[in-house]
């Protein structure tokens, strides 16, 4: 059997993608491994966008519709978050140890919103995911696609109130 040895480029720099390829590259990149890098995408970053998909079956040389047809099929998978703003707290051994429960219930308890669920105006979903590849950084807080390292209650949301407040703006 022909080893794979390169892939597309992922879509973006960030760095949470090389955990994905690690998990495609651990499996060969065989379209097998689709349900687990589908799964390593949604603990990555918290929810299945377009790009994401794209480059899953790109990289696993599967058909984009049957990437779709596994991520719509499985309940546990999220096409995307339905808050106008993403916040995802990492609670992977590293980041939990540091404190970062305790990031996502304060988080949880100002926005009056549960892990996975979004608040009821729709400004905020709050996500949770496994380990982001940035483990240095503990304890690590995604917003809006911004990492904040060694994040702590207020500055995450600061960050939270000046993203919503931005918006707001415009
Ligand atoms: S455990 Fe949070 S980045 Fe690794």
């Amino acid at each position: 059997m022909l080893r794979r040895t390169s892939i597309p480029q992922p879509p973006t720099q960030d760095k949470r993608w090389k955990i994905i390829e690690t998990t495609m590259r651990r499996n060969d990149f065989q379209p097998q491994a689709l349900i687990e890098s589908l799964h390593s995408v949604q603990q990555a970053f918290g929810f299945l966008d377009t790009s994401a998909m794209k480059w899953v079956a790109a990289a696993l040389s599967v058909p984009l519709s049957q990437v779709y047809g596994v991520a719509t099929f499985y309940h546990f998978f999220t096409l995307k978050p339905q808050g106008e703003h993403t916040c995802v707290v990492c609670l992977g051994t590293a980041c939990y140890i540091k404190g970062s429960q305790k990031l996502l219930d304060e988080v949880g308890r100002l926005y009056s919103v549960k892990e996975g669920q979004t608040t009821k105006d729709g400004r905020l979903s709050l996500l949770v995911a496994r380990c982001i590849g940035a483990c240095g950084l503990a304890p690590v807080a995604v917003v809006d696609g911004q990492v904040l390292a060694k994040s702590t209650g207020a500055h995450l949301i600061e960050t939270i109130e000046s993203k919503i407040e931005r918006k707001q703006a415009v």
